[in-house]
């Protein structure tokens, strides 16, 4: 340990972060080795470079941005529909269709004590978001004569919860061979100086590396491995908050398919340009979404002639992507974005601090920027009523009660 710990305090030197060492003393045999070897993963070039970007404004100026077209599910002709569906659902019944949920949240913006997934909507049947979302799928077994593989991404901190929550309520009935969960990465917390924090435990302070972390997870975890050998050829990613999503749709695939693009996207009318969802949009010709943080305001208000808002396909986290782009995008890193947060860690005194204002960095990569990778996808047009009930905050807009109300009309109950 004596050799580790000074190689370990010298490569802290070298990088600036002989902080992460101030309460080692203190801690138990266990966690000093563990938090050695922590350290001894660290990428610290990685770290540099984030905080770097912490300085930096993200700005469209350099790039040319235009709206992105679609096609409105409504405008579609019945002849039209049909043809896409049937494309679609052959794919489905060949097999050849799966579903990945993004679950790698908990429910603490909810009040929520454990993965958000496991949150009661608060329906009569108490239905967590988990059951809702294995319900679609429990349908489209009936329809389609077998069970869709279902991928889940859990992180670090909820992975185990998440399964023991599946085991406990039987996995609600789907098939359990048919249910692989995966977790996706972390990236340590850093400072408004740039420096790494401890957690609670004295330990080096993580946070998920954002939904986008889901392709290298993929990879890393063979499940792109396990798609190919199912012989899966189109994937769903969607989250696991919006009690409406449609995970397996035969008419978004079958668009998909027709069009011949590695992947494709549904969106609904941008209710206000205050709302916080991102939009699609063309950035310098291809593909992507501005999420709602970094939007200007003069961008978010910009009308058409017909007064519609210029950017005003809100991307609603349904995503449909081909394994070939999958296995593509997996190879290398998508950029990641940075958050201000309150973020709680132990101070050079051993002391456990809880910041009323923000104090800390987490670094999140987004999934929608691996469309920029894409020369082209489909963007679907959906009703916001039939297909976007999400649920984020604890009151007011998107939360529980408007997701409920959605719910409930929806399926008429
Ligand atoms: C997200 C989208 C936004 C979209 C809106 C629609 C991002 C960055 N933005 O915003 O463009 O319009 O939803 O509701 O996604 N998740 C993980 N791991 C992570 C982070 C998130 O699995 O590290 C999952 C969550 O469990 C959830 C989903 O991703 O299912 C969305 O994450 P969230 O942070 O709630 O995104 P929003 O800010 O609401």
């Amino acid at each position: 340990m004596d050799e580790k710990y000074l190689r370990v305090k010298e490569l802290l030197k070298e990088n600036g972060q002989e902080q992460l060492l101030n309460n080692f003393e203190k801690l138990d045999i266990n966690k000093k080795n563990k938090l050695l070897d922590e350290i001894l993963t660290i990428n610290f070039e990685q770290i540099k470079k984030l905080y770097m970007n912490t300085k930096k404004a993200v700005s469209f100026n350099e790039m040319k941005l235009e709206p992105i077209p679609y096609v409105e599910k409504d405008k579609l002709s019945l002849e039209e529909r049909a043809r896409y569906e049937k494309i679609g659902e052959d794919i489905i019944r060949k097999g050849q269709y799966a579903v990945v949920t993004m679950a790698g949240g908990q429910g603490t913006r909810l009040g929520h004590n454990g993965p958000k997934g496991s949150f009661d909507l608060g329906l009569e049947s108490h239905k967590s978001l988990f059951e809702i979302l294995s319900d679609t799928l429990k349908e489209s077994f009936e329809k389609y004569g077998d069970y869709i593989p279902w991928y889940i991404m859990t992180s670090e901190e909820n992975n185990q919860d998440t399964i023991e929550f599946f085991e406990k309520h039987n996995y609600f009935g789907y098939e359990k061979g048919k249910i692989k969960f995966f977790k996706q990465g972390e990236l340590p917390v850093l400072n408004e100086d740039g420096k790494i924090l401890l957690n609670k435990d004295g330990l080096i302070n993580k946070a998920a590396d954002g939904h986008g972390g889901i392709f290298v997870a993929m990879r890393r975890n063979a499940v792109i491995y396990d798609m190919r050998a199912r012989g899966i050829k189109w994937a769903f990613i969607g989250g696991v908050d919006n009690v409406l999503v449609k995970m397996v749709d035969p008419l978004l695939v079958g668009l998909a398919e027709d069009a011949k693009v590695l992947a494709a996207g549904k969106s609904v009318v941008k209710a206000y340009p205050e709302e916080r969802v991102g939009v699609f949009c063309k950035k310098n010709g291809k593909p992507s979404v501005i999420e709602y943080t970094e939007i200007s305001k003069e961008l978010a208000e910009q009308r058409t002639e017909d007064g519609e808002l210029q950017y005003g396909e809100s991307h609603i986290l349904c995503n449909l992507f081909n394994i070939e782009a999958i296995d593509e995008i997996s190879k290398d890193k998508l950029p990641y974005h940075c958050a201000h947060k309150k973020i709680p860690y132990m101070n050079n005194n051993g002391e456990v601090i809880n910041p009323e204002t923000p104090n800390a960095y987490k670094f999140e990569a987004f999934l929608f920027d691996a469309f920029e990778s894409l020369d082209d996808m489909v963007i679907m047009r959906v009703k916001r009523e039939e297909e976007f009930a999400p649920v984020k905050n604890a009151e007011g807009v998107d939360s529980p009660e408007t997701a409920r109300k959605l719910y409930k009309e929806y399926h008429n109950l």
